[in-house]
């Protein structure tokens, strides 16, 4: 069935583009690359929202998201060093389980990176109306947050959006020597947050340790409903992954790279967990029915109306400094987060128009879309639609529900992607790895489990949108992909001789 047509490998390989980095990362570099890639949003905007679904146990759940995300990057790494062109789990897909499936996947990356990018354009909002407001020129509140928030519009959100997307579309790409920098402030904020919120810690703070339990599939909230969300604050890893081709001895430096910035991050995490915890107390609000409500809800943006618990703070970190009594350190924080935050946008619209641009390359999307730019050489039709469609979402969605939408997109992706490394291993057993996934047989099945088990721990809502979002796809696909695909009977790869397409015109981007 053509649904199951997959693209051989060697095709993938030999129409992608032709990049040849020398292989000059170290251990160290790929770890500050990771970490710089995965810090943002996540722990500087979601430990409110992982307060609300866990209390003082989000760091449990700190902790699991962790090592799911450990073990889905092993995994990757191995695909990612083998196939290493652009469009990631969907190039994978492609040539393992079949064209539907990569269709489906690339599908569900639109969530992982365009939602991603909507989600931190909120949580970037968050820290600058805050510090707006603490210099007297706060906006009006309905122009501070989105119609299930509190609010009806997010202003700077939707303007941040459209700002880093004119950026891409003149060609901005961030630089190694961007990327250190902003490590160092990230660093340096949570550092400052650590040092100040821990020696604050109260012991009747951490009780109850468990106002919600683990949680329930669909349920949403409890420790495993925190772990599927806080999961967004880990994502990013990838970036380690697919530097796995620049890699030196990539056997050894990319496990010692993923594992040593996932671990450097869960450490901080962990520390500003128990910090935020700690200091100020991070007890869910509660309806009338003794269950935590949800975020994102109306219900719970009506009961944070004039709180000043941690668990409804839409720029947690500088209000638990505002609290005890550091406003400067907190405006520092918010200034740190306002300087950072705009890159991780930048690399989550970049990805989804690479994302796009594959697609298109295959014939499953029309070749108007990754028309390039005449003078700044970038493919400025898909990067405009895209920014549009972020910016629009990033106006009128809490960031909760768009971290926990992405996350759905991301989980199906790497259970698809761990589930092709097994597949492969028994397929092309002899195909060159220049890195393997350890303890294949325990490390892959166990991360798609993992996966899985945070994916049925997002609400019922998410995964609504979730699976409608697939459905509008499958249609898409069926009435679009399915006949221009480039593998169809009668189209371009299908026959012997395949053309082999030109380099891609625009320059490989930001690399974190
Ligand atoms: N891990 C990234 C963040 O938290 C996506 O913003």
């Amino acid at each position: 069935m053509l649904f199951w047509r997959v693209k051989p490998l060697d095709k993938i390989l030999e129409t992608a583009e032709k990049k040849s980095l020398k292989r000059q990362l170290g251990a160290f570099q790929l770890t500050m690359l990771g970490i710089g890639a995965i810090i943002g949003t996540g722990i500087f905007v979601l430990t409110a929202e992982a307060g609300q679904k866990a209390g003082p146990a989000m760091m449990i759940a700190f902790i699991i998201a962790a090592i799911v995300c450990g073990l889905a990057a092993l995994a990757y790494a191995e695909l990612a060093s083998m196939v290493p062109v652009s469009g990631s789990a969907y190039t994978y897909t492609y040539g393992v389980l079949g064209e539907g499936l990569a269709w489906t996947v690339g599908w569900a990356l639109v969530l992982e990176y365009a939602i991603a990018a909507g989600a931190v354009a909120v949580g970037w909002s968050g820290y600058v109306n805050g510090l707006l407001a603490s210099a007297g020129m706060g906006l009006p509140l309905p122009l501070r947050a989105g119609p299930l928030d509190g609010g009806s519009f997010n202003l700077l959100a939707f303007l941040i959006s459209l700002v880093v997307t004119g950026l891409l579309v003149i060609g901005t790409s961030k630089s190694a020597k961007v990327n250190a920098v902003l490590v160092l402030i990230k660093v340096a904020a949570l550092t400052a947050f650590i040092a100040i919120a821990v020696p604050a810690a109260q012991d009747a703070n951490f009780e109850p340790f468990f106002p919600t339990g683990w949680g329930s599939p669909l349920g949403g909230v409890g420790v495993l409903g925190a772990a599927a969300s806080i999961f967004f604050a880990y994502v990013g890893f990838d970036a380690v992954s697919t530097a796995a081709e620049e890699t030196k001895n990539p056997n050894r430096n990319i496990p010692i790279g993923l594992i040593g910035s996932l671990g450097v991050c869960t450490l901080f995490y962990l520390l500003v967990g128990y910090g935020a915890v700690g200091s100020v107390g991070s007890q869910p609000m509660m309806g009338p029915d003794g269950m935590a409500l949800h975020p994102g809800s109306p219900e719970l943006a009506a009961a944070c109306q004039g709180s000043e618990a941690l668990v409804c703070s839409r720029e947690p970190l500088a209000h638990v400094l505002r609290v005890l009594g550091f406003a400067n350190w907190g405006n520092a924080i918010g200034i740190a987060a306002g300087l950072a935050l705009p890159s991780v946008i930048l690399m989550m619209i970049y990805g989804q128009t690479r994302i796009f641009f594959t697609m298109s390359r295959d014939g499953l999307l029309p070749e108007r879309l990754s028309k390039v730019h005449p003078r700044f050489h970038t493919p400025h039709v898909i990067t405009m639609i895209t920014g549009v469609f972020v910016a629009a979402f990033a106006a009128l969605f809490p960031v909760g529900i768009l971290a926990d939408i992405s996350n759905s997109g991301t989980l199906f992706a790497f259970v698809m992607v761990s589930a092709a490394v097994m597949i492969l291993r028994v397929q092309q057993p002899n195909r060159p790895r220049p890195f393997r996934t350890p303890l294949v047989w325990i490390v892959c099945p166990l991360a798609v489990a993992g996966c899985l088990l945070l994916f049925l721990n997002l609400s019922g809502y998410t995964l609504s949108m979730f699976f409608g979002w697939a459905a509008i796809g499958l249609v898409i696909y069926f009435l679009y992909g399915y006949r221009r695909s480039h593998l169809a009977p009668g189209n371009r790869d299908a026959t012997p001789t395949p053309r082999i397409d030109p380099e891609p015109p625009f320059h490989e981007g930001p690399q974190a």
